[in-house]
C-alpha cells in the first residue's frame, strides 16, 4: 500500500480504483507532494500490474482537479527556470508511463477538471466526465498568460489537429461543459451520474484490454495534417490574428506561445514535442505577464468575487422582486439578469408599449439561448414569466430592491424615484444605473438617502460582467454590503467605489478615448489610431467605442464637466480633441452609431460598414511625427495617470478594484493584470512610468502631469496603490 494522497483500492474485478484526495487542501492541484505521490504511484502500477486488468482514475473531491499552484506560479522569477522546466518534465515523464502502462487507464471525471488536471485526464486511453452542476472541463491557462505545460498543448495537438486543438481548445482558454467538451472531442463520454460513470468505465476497461493512445499508434498522422500540409500551410498565417481577435485583448505572449508550441510540436516527434513545450511554458511561468494576470484575474477577481470588499456585520441578504425603472437598452437588460437570477421583476416604463418592449429583449436572448439548446422550454417560460412589464406605478408595491436606469437626467431621475419611494417596501435599496451623475446629489431626491446606491452596468448587460458600485455621502455599510449581494446574485463582479463625476469607469475611459480623438485631430489616420489601441491589447478601437457611446453624450458631459470643474478650482487640462468632437456633433452632423453616422459608416441596422472618408480628408497629415509607441502609450498613460487621481481623490478604494475594474469595466489591456500593476511593472517600475510620463507630458502637453503622490514613491523607491 502507498501512504499517499491517491488512494489505491483493486476490487475482486480486477479493476483498480485510483483516488485522487489531497487531505491538505479543499481540491486536488499539483504540489510537489502530489508530483511525488503520482510518481511512486506510477511505480507501483508498473510493479503490480499484472494484478489488475485495468485502472480507473477519479478524485475524492466534488471537483476531481484543479491546475497548478497558482500560488507558485505567480511568484516564479526567471531564476526558478530550471526548478520549473524539472517539475514540468516529472508529470510529463510520470504521464507518459501511465499512458504507456500497457493496461486500460480511465479517467473517470467526477467534477471540474481544469489546467493541470484535464492535463492529467488527457494522459489516460479514455474520459468519461460527470454532468455535475458547475462541472468545467478545459485549458484555460492562456487566460492567466500562460500555456498548458504538462503534455496539454501537445496531447491536444495530436488528438484534434492544429487547427481545433489551438482554436477550441488551448488558444482561448475555453472553460468547457461536459456536452460541449465531448462535442469538442476533448473527453470520450458523458455520464448522468456516478454509478453510470463507473459502470461506463468499467465497460471500456473490459472491452479494451490493451488500449494505446492514437500517437502511439503505427502509422499514426496529426489530424489535418502537419504544418508543411498544404491547406494548413495556407491557413496558418492567419491564425496569430484570428487568436488576438478571438482573445479581445488577451495578451499576446501566451497565445503566441501556445501557437509556436503547436506548430514546432507538429514537426518533430513526440518527446521533441513536450521539450518545445516545456521551453515554452517555463518562459511564460517565470515572466511578468502571467505573474500580473495570476494575481488579478485569479487571486483578486476571486477575492472580489467571495465579497471580499462588503461591510461584515449584515446578514446576506438578496432582492426577491426588484422595480426596474425605464426599460430602455439598460432597464432590459438589468430585468432579464435579475430574471435569469430567480428574481421577480416589475419592468416600468412610461407607457405599457415600452415596458413590453423591455421584455421582448429578453424574450429575445431567451428564445435564442433555447434554439441552442442551452436552456429547456420551461426554463425560458419560468424566466419570461419572472418579468412583469408595467406603465402603473403601483405595481411597485411588495419590492425590495429598485434599480433605476430612465435617461441620464439629475431631475427626472429624483423625479422617478420620489414617484416610488412611497410605494416600495419601507426597507427598499434604492440603486440608480447613471453613468455619470453623482450619486450623492442623484440622493436628495429621496427620503432615504442611507439606502441610496449607485449600481452601474454596462452595455450589453447580459454580456458585461462588472457593476460599479458608486457610494454616496450618506450611503450605509449596510447598502453596500445588500449591492454586493445582488450583483453577486446576478452573477457579476462589484467594485466599490466612492462617489465623483463619472465615479472610476466612466471617468479613466474618457481619458482613452479623447487621447485617440486627439491623435485624429492631431493628423495620425484613423485606421492607425485604432489599430494603436487594437495591438496595446484594447478589445476595441476608441474610436468605434466612441460612436457607440455617441459624441452628443460625450459632447455634454464633457461640457457640463468642465464647468464644474472650472467653478470648484478643479484641476482641467483641455485635450486637442474636443474641437473634433464639437465638429463631428455641431458641424459634420456625424455623433455617433444610433444616427448611422460617426467616425465610421453604418448601414440601416447598425452594422459598421467602413471609415467616415471625410475625417481622413479633412484630418490625416503624413507629417505628424507621431511615433506608434507614442500613440499606445499616450492611452494607457492618460488611463493610468488619471486612475492614480482617482486614489487621491478618494474615488478608488483598493488596489483589487482599479486593477479589476480598469480590465471589465473599461477594457484596459488585461495582459497587464490591471491598470495599478501596468504602472508598478512598466519597465524601470514605477521610476520608470514617471520618467516616461514626463517625456509624455513634455512632448504632448499637461494632461500627462505625474501627481505628486506618485512622483513621491517612486522617488521612495515604493509602489503606488
Ligand atoms: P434608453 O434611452 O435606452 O432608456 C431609457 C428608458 O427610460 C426609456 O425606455 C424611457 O422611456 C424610460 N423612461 C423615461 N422616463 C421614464 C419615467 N418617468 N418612468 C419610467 N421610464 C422612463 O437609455 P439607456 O441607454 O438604457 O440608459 C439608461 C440609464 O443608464 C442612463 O442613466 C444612462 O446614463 C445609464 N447607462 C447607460 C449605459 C449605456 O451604455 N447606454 C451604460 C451604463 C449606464
Amino acid at each position: 500500500m502507498t501512504d499517499n494522497m491517491i488512494a489505491w483500492d483493486l476490487g475482486a474485478d480486477r479493476v483498480l480504483v485510483l483516488t485522487i484526495d489531497d487531505p491538505s487542501q479543499s481540491t486536488n492541484t499539483m504540489t510537489e507532494a502530489f508530483a511525488r505521490d503520482l510518481t511512486a504511484t506510477v511505480d507501483r502500477l508498473e510493479a503490480e500490474k499484472d494484478t489488475f486488468d485495468g485502472v480507473i482514475l477519479t478524485s475524492g473531491k466534488d471537483t476531481f482537479f484543479a491546475g497548478g499552484d497558482l500560488n507558485l506560479l505567480m511568484d516564479a522569477t526567471p531564476e526558478d527556470a530550471p526548478a520549473i522546466a524539472r517539475g514540468l518534465d516529472t508529470y510529463k515523464a510520470a504521464f507518459r508511463r501511465l499512458e504507456r502502462l500497457g493496461k486500460p487507464v480511465v479517467a473517470a471525471i467526477n467534477g471540474t477538471a481544469l489546467g493541470g488536471g484535464f492535463e492529467l485526464a488527457l494522459a489516460t486511453h479514455h474520459r468519461i466526465a460527470l454532468d455535475a452542476k458547475g462541472s468545467l472541463l478545459g485549458l484555460p491557462e492562456v487566460t492567466f498568460g500562460l500555456l498548458p505545460g504538462a503534455g496539454g498543448v501537445t496531447r491536444t495537438v495530436r488528438l484534434l489537429g492544429i487547427t481545433n486543438a489551438v482554436l477550441n481548445v488551448v488558444g482561448q482558454g475555453q472553460r468547457m461543459k461536459p456536452a460541449k467538451a465531448l462535442q469538442v472531442g476533448i473527453i470520450h463520454e458523458v455520464a448522468a451520474t456516478r454509478e453510470e460513470m463507473f459502470d461506463k468505465a468499467r465497460a471500456w476497461i473490459a472491452a479494451n484490454p490493451e488500449p494505446a493512445q492514437p500517437w502511439d499508434v503505427k502509422g499514426y498522422k496529426i489530424p489535418g495534417g502537419t504544418p508543411s500540409s498544404p491547406p494548413l500551410a495556407a491557413n496558418l498565417p492567419a491564425f496569430p490574428s484570428n487568436v488576438r481577435k478571438q482573445l479581445k485583448g488577451a495578451p499576446m505572449p501566451a497565445p503566441i506561445a501556445v501557437l509556436a508550441t503547436a506548430v514546432e510540436g507538429a514537426q518533430v516527434d513526440l518527446d521533441t514535442a513536450f521539450a518545445v513545450e516545456t521551453r515554452y511554458c517555463t518562459n511564460l511561468i517565470c515572466g511578468q505577464v502571467s505573474a500580473n494576470m495570476i494575481k488579478a484575474l485569479f487571486f483578486d477577481l476571486g477575492m472580489i468575487n467571495k465579497g471580499g470588499s462588503r461591510p461584515e456585520g449584515f446578514p446576506v441578504r438578496t432582492p426577491e422582486k426588484v422595480l426596474v425603472l425605464g426599460a430602455g437598452m439598460m432597464g432590459a437588460g438589468i430585468a432579464y439578469v435579475q430574471a435569469r437570477a430567480g428574481m421577480q421583476v416589475v419592468l416600468k416604463d412610461v407607457t405599457i408599449e415600452a415596458a413590453e418592449r423591455g421584455k421582448d429583449y429578453s424574450r429575445k436572448l431567451l428564445d435564442k439561448a433555447l434554439r441552442k439548446g442551452a436552456i429547456t422550454q420551461d426554463k425560458r417560460d419560468e424566466v419570461l414569466g419572472r418579468i412583469h412589464p408595467t406603465a402603473d406605478p403601483a405595481d411597485a408595491a411588495g419590492c425590495d430592491f429598485v434599480v433605476e436606469a430612465v435617461f441620464e437626467d439629475p431631475g427626472l431621475k429624483k423625479k422617478v424615484f420620489g414617484e416610488i419611494e412611497g410605494l416600495v417596501n419601507p426597507d427598499a435599496l434604492l440603486g440608480s444605473n447613471t453613468s455619470t451623475l453623482p450619486v450623492t446629489d442623484l440622493a436628495t431626491g429621496v427620503q432615504r438617502q442611507e439606502d441610496f446606491i449607485g449600481l452601474h452596468f454596462f452595455s450589453p448587460v447580459d454580456k458585461m460582467p462588472l457593476v460599479e458600485i458608486v457610494v454616496g455621502e450618506k450611503t450605509s455599510d449596510e447598502a453596500i454590503a445588500r449591492a454586493i449581494d445582488y450583483t453577486l446574485a446576478i452573477k457579476k463582479t462589484p467594485i466599490v467605489v466612492n462617489d465623483s463625476r463619472g465615479f472610476f469607469t466612466s471617468r479613466v475611459i474618457g481619458q482613452f478615448m479623447d487621447e485617440a480623438i486627439a491623435l485624429v485631430a492631431e493628423g495620425v489616420h484613423p485606421t492607425t489610431v485604432e489599430q494603436a489601441a487594437t495591438q496595446a491589447g484594447y478589445p476595441v478601437g476608441a474610436l468605434a467605442l466612441v460612436d457607440e457611446i455617441n459624441m452628443k453624450l460625450s459632447q455634454k458631459i464633457r461640457r457640463s464637466l468642465r464647468e464644474n470643474t472650472i467653478a470648484e478650482g478643479g484641476r482641467w487640462v483641455d485635450s486637442n480633441a474636443y474641437p473634433l468632437v464639437d465638429a463631428m456633433v455641431d458641424e459634420y452632423d456625424r455623433p455617433g452609431r444610433l444616427e448611422g453616422r460617426g467616425f465610421y459608416e453604418y448601414d440601416a441596422d447598425g452594422k459598421k460598414l467602413g471609415l467616415w472618408q471625410g475625417l481622413v480628408e479633412k484630418y490625416t497629415r503624413e507629417d505628424h511625427g507621431i511615433p506608434f509607441i507614442d500613440m499606445q502609450e499616450r492611452m494607457l498613460f492618460a488611463e493610468s495617470l488619471d486612475t492614480a487621481r482617482c486614489f487621491d481623490e478618494g474615488v478608488l478604494r483598493t488596489v483589487a478594484d482599479a486593477n479589476i475594474g480598469s480590465i471589465f469595466g473599461i477594457g484596459f489591456p488585461a495582459w497587464t493584470g490591471g491598470v495599478i500593476q501596468y504602472i508598478n511593472q512598466y519597465a524601470g517600475g514605477l521610476a520608470g512610468f514617471v520618467a516616461r510620463a514626463d517625456e509624455l507630458r513634455a512632448a504632448y502637453g499637461d494632461r500627462f502631469e505625474v501627481p505628486e503622490s506618485l512622483r513621491a514613491k517612486a522617488a521612495a523607491g515604493e509602489t503606488f496603490g
